[in-house]
Order: structure tokens, then sequence, then C-alpha cells
């Protein structure tokens, strides 16, 4: 059956509104109809993916620019670019890079998607109520958004989240669906988890198990057991690498597992368990890592963009050290976070170690390998698979802290 639309929704889709309009209704109701969505819904917010030039090159360009004259009807904001648009020199980025990437930051201004790039928009304010319709597109704000805020979202592509923020709806299936939230796999974890790392090969390695199933897991450690919010932005971003997790529940935690768990009891015979042990995490940390320590000259961690408390963190084990020369440590975070540290004193204090924090990108889709890195040491298992997919540079995956050891003198 094909997806229902008003009368308005078919004047666009006729050219009334322009191209750009017309391009993206024709998307929206193409992936309506594929996925057998009923109708159009409207959407609190967008983010869009596919803005380094490293991902989508000329060709995606040359798509934006055609879009020229559409105008965003919804907040809409976007995923990491190639480089940091303002000290990207300094970065070591070509210029012919540079050049294609200040492009296409200007064909989504001129759309008037704002410049503001970054996968963790819920850092910065785009904080989504409890059961609001997104089109977001990164699958770790994904995850996220889905997971720990209880909003509804797919994992949009780039160019149907270009098209939600023109018309500012999206075609109403998947996670949009509550029948489509219910937990399909029952994950145990009986250990205690110390931190964020562990919090990112937990997700690695249930990702890995779920593919694209829901995952419940089961109170965590004891009660009482307290997870930050920077924990979960990690376990959310590595669910969606190793699988395509969007939603996850967690006993005690998310808004919705209490539900989850009502209706995971009235199917506890269909639904497979699993069991987490530490050496499932520290087999993870194995397989993820294909460089060694003395080989590694780029510490990099915001993979998922740094949050304020992570940047507080690494300055504190920053404070007074210096960095080897033949390392460098580069913090990747969103410009809003960046100004916020910076009044806080703590960008000052990763500089003095000889550490530099960029705004706007990350250590995936910025051109790493082409400005020269060999072997890079991140603390995301995130990270570790997209950089390992690429193959070049080699990675070396751990703690925060073992991270800041590598790079010091002593
Ligand atoms: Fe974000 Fe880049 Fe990691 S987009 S989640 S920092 S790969």
């Amino acid at each position: 059956m094909l997806m229902w639309l008003t009368r308005e929704e078919e004047r666009i889709l006729g050219g009334e509104k322009g191209f750009a309009a017309q391009k993206a209704m024709e998307i929206l109701v193409a992936l309506g109809d594929i996925f057998g969505a009923d109708r159009l819904i409207p959407v609190g917010s967008v983010q869009v993916s596919g803005v380094s030039y490293k991902t989508i090159g000329d060709e995606g360009l040359k798509w934006l620019e055609s879009l020229r004259g559409g105008k965003a009807v919804v907040e809409a904001t976007l995923n990491p670019a190639g480089m940091d648009l303002e000290r990207w020199e300094e970065m070591g980025i070509p210029k012919a890079f540079a050049d294609g990437q200040l492009r296409i930051i200007a064909a989504f201004q001129s759309m008037g998607i704002q410049p503001l790039c970054t996968c963790t928009p819920y850092l910065l304010g785009n904080f989504p109520r409890l059961g609001e319709h997104l089109a977001w597109s990164e699958s770790s704000a994904v995850c996220f958004a889905n997971s720990v805020l209880g909003a509804r979202t797919n994992r949009e592509g780039g160019p149907s989240a270009v098209a939600s923020a023109l018309i500012g709806k999206t075609p109403r299936f998947g996670y949009h669906l509550p029948e489509n939230r219910r937990p399909t796999l029952r994950i145990d974890v009986p250990i205690i988890l110390k931190d964020s790392f562990d919090f990112s090969l937990l997700g690695y390695v249930i990702g890995l198990e779920a593919k694209n199933r829901v995952p419940f897991i089961g109170r965590m450690g004891r009660y009482g057991y307290i997870i930050a919010r920077d924990e979960l932005k990690a376990l959310s971003a590595s669910l969606a690498a190793s699988g395509s997790v969007a939603l996850f529940h967690m006993e005690g935690i998310t808004p919705e597992a209490s539900m989850a768990k009502r209706s995971l009891r009235l199917r506890m015979q269909e639904i497979e368990r699993l069991r987490i042990e530490r050496q499932d995490l520290e087999r993870a940390r194995e397989n993820l890592s294909t460089a060694s320590e003395d080989e590694v000259d780029l510490v990099a961690f915001g993979c998922p963009h740094a949050s304020l408390e992570e940047l507080r963190l690494i300055a504190g084990l920053l404070h007074g050290k210096r960095l080897k020369r033949r390392v460098k440590l580069w913090i990747f975070t969103s410009l809003g976070i960046r100004r916020i540290a910076e009044r806080c004193g703590y960008i000052h204090a990763i500089e003095a170690a000889g550490g530099r924090i960029y705004a706007d990108t990350c250590m995936v889709v910025s051109p790493l390998g082409e400005i020269g890195f060999e072997a890079i040491a991140v603390n995301s298992a995130k990270a570790a698979v997209y950089l390992s997919a690429l193959n070049k540079p080699k990675v070396i995956l751990a703690s925060t802290e073992q991270c800041i050891r590598m790079a010091m003198n002593s």
C-alpha cells in the first residue's frame, strides 16, 4: 500500500513549493512506500550525517548544491565535518580538501541548516522530549536519543535527513512505532564496569551479537549502581558500531525499561538470553587493537564528541605534564563545548601539556591517514571499529589513562 499524503504534501510533491522541496518530498515518499509507512509525521528536530568531504566527495557536494533554494522548516544541525572549520590549517588539512569542505558547509547553510557539526547535539541543548519524533542520522546519537532520552527516530541516511529538514516530517515506520520498540534480546552483565571505556567495550560485545535487535540489559552490578551520561554515550556509540543497534533498554536507567521488562516477561520463552563476562570485554579490546604502544603517533579522544566532564578529566590527567615530542594528542568536541571548556581553563591545561582540542570534526571523518598518522590510540570501540575498517592508520584501543600514558614522556 502506498503512503497516504495530505493535500499540502501532494502539492509539494507536485512542485508548488519549488524544486528542493519537491525533491525532498520525493525522497520521503519513496522511503515511506518502501518501508510501508502509513503517513508522514512531524519531527521536533533533524540531525544530518554525510557532512565530511572525505565521505561524500564531489558527488555529494553537487547534490547538496542542487538543493539551493530549499529552506529548513525545523531545527536542523550537522554531524562532524572533515576538519575544524576554524583551525583546519593547524590540523594539516590539504587546501583542496578544505575548499570542498567549506563549500559543503555553505550549501547546508544556504538551506538554513545550522553549521553546528557534532554527533552529540544532546550535549548542546538539543534535548528531545520523551516520545518526541526526530529525524536524526548519526548512529550513536540515534541510539542515545531512542534509548536514553526516549525519543523516537530511525537511523536516517544523509539525504533523507536533509529531506526531513526541508519538509519538517518523516515517514512513520520503524522505531516511530511502539511495537518495534519492544526488546528482542535479553542481556545479563554480572560484572561491575569501571568507566566509559568499559561501557564502550560492553556496547561493542553486545552489538556483535544483537545486530539490529533491541537488547534489554538487566540491572547492572548491584542496586543503586549509578551510570553516568558519558557511559551511556559510549555504550550507545559502540552498540551502533559493531551491530546496528538503534535502541536498547537498561533496567532502572532508561525511560522505557519498565514497559520493556513487562513485554519481555510475556515473551520469555521466545527471547534469546546472553551473559557478558569480563573476559568478553578483554577479548574485544585485543581483537580491535592492531598497533603496538611504541608505534603510536597520535592519541585521539572524543568519539563520540567529548563532553565538558571528559575534557575536565583529561585536563586533570595532563596537568603539569608534557607530551612526548613525536606523539600528538588531539581531542574532538563540538564548538559549543570547546568554548565552555575554554572558560573553565580545561583547554589551557590540555594545550600547555602539548594537546590540541579540535571542534566540528572527528578522528574518523577527518583525513588522518592523508595527514600522515601511522598508529592511533583511542579509548572508543566505535573509533577502533571504523578506523580499522579503513586499514590505515593502525589502532590501539585502551582506557583514557592508558592512552595518556602512551603519550607521556615518562
Ligand atoms: Fe561521532 Fe565521529 Fe565517533 S561522528 S560517534 S566522533 S566516528
